[in-house]
């Protein structure tokens, strides 16, 4: 998949690496594509003629892959105020300390500050599908600085 990059690391800014992501994460999301859930006019079609088989293994192959490093580095601004948001906001109880996600709840650290930035401005406007509501509760107090502040900070956490 070109547009991803090779071994699923993307190199534009608006498209998320998933080299690494956990399987459950990628049939959630693929699942939520193929059934208009998460609204995308590029994943959408793509997603659509792909059976329950196709999204296990393309699931299992990306989960196979090593995952991405960071592309940037945090301003020092987000590295100072970053750390006791992402504890406030519970992010860390749900996406794991460091941020590497578990089973269906996905890997954000080092992820495209573009991307993150868009998705959880997503999440606050209903505009992302969320599974089981938790991201829209998760964000739904965030100001714009926040969003900016987070999305800075986890695009440069370098996690195993
Ligand atoms: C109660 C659990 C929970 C909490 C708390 C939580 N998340 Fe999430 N997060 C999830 C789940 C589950 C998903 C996948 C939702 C979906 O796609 O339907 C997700 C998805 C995301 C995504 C999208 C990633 C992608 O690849 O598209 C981002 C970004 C994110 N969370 C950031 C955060 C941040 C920042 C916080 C803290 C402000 C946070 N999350 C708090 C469970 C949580």
């Amino acid at each position: 998949m070109p547009c991803h990059g090779k071994d699923g690391v993307s190199e534009q800014p608006t498209v998320p690496s998933i080299g690494g992501q956990w399987n459950d994460y990628v049939v959630l999301a693929l699942f939520q594509f193929r059934n208009g859930h998460r609204p995308s006019e590029i994943m959408g079609p793509i997603a659509k003629p792909l059976s329950d088989n196709d999204l296990g293994n393309l699931a299992k192959y990306y989960e196979s892959l090593k995952p991405w490093a960071p592309s940037r580095h945090s301003s020092s601004a987000a590295l100072a105020a970053g750390p006791a948001l992402t504890q406030q906001k519970n992010c860390v109880q749900c996406h794991a300390p460091g941020l590497p996600g578990q089973q269906s709840i996905p890997r954000i650290a080092g992820q495209h500050i573009d991307y993150l930035t868009a998705q959880l401005r997503g999440f606050r406007a209903g505009t992302r599908g969320d599974i089981d509501g938790n991201m829209s509760a998760a964000v739904k107090d965030l100001t714009d600085a926040d969003i900016a502040i987070l999305a800075d900070y986890i695009s440069g956490l370098s996690t195993p």
